[in-house]
């Protein structure tokens, strides 16, 4: 519950690498995600290669810290045509975000768009068909000094009570 108030997003990172044994226990907690019939629609590419995070970084209107993350998990969804699809992935990527959080890295989730992009993406990586990479989650050792860098995104939240109604 705590986790979900202290964690914002991150979009400037300090040039610490992220060990691979770390992305893989992040991944190990969030695998255990329930998702509709247990289907498990998704799968990850933990990206390190600046070249390919810099080219990543451009795809998407608001990808550009991609290219300063020193990891960049790739969410891969099934194209299934199931309509849970899309809710399945916002929870693992929400589980990826608490555990980074928990390990003390910051995370930003970021939109691939509009589409042709989405299909460039899945060129540069090599994704097999069946597979979408629509979202990614840039991750790294959040930089203090310039975390609070102005952002065109409004911050703060509805409150509570706008929110829920009784009936
Ligand atoms: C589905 C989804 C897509 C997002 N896409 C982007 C994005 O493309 N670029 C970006 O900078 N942030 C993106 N975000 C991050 C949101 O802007 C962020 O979660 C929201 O502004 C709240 O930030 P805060 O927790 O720091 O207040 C995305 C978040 C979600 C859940």
């Amino acid at each position: 519950m705590h986790s979900i108030k202290a964690m914002r997003a991150t979009r400037h990172f300090l040039p610490e690498p992220i060990p691979r044994t770390t992305i893989a226990e992040i991944v190990d907690t969030a695998r255990w995600t329930g998702s509709a019939r247990n289907r498990q629609p998704w799968r990850f590419i933990a990206v390190n290669t600046e070249t390919l995070r810099i080219q990543l970084s451009k795809l998407g209107h608001y990808a550009g810290h991609l290219a300063e993350a020193p990891l960049v998990l790739v969410l891969l969804s099934a194209d299934n045509g199931f309509t849970d699809t899309e809710f399945d992935m916002g929870r693992v990527c929400q589980s990826l975000c608490l555990t980074a959080h928990e390990y003390g890295l910051g995370t930003c989730v970021t939109t691939i768009h509009p589409g042709d992009n989405v299909v460039r993406a899945a060129a540069l990586l090599d994704i097999e068909p069946g597979w979408l990479p629509r979202h990614a989650i840039a991750i790294g050792r959040r930089d203090p000094q310039r975390h609070r860098s102005p952002s065109a995104i409004p911050t703060g939240r509805l409150p509570g009570p706008t929110l829920l109604t009784w009936a």
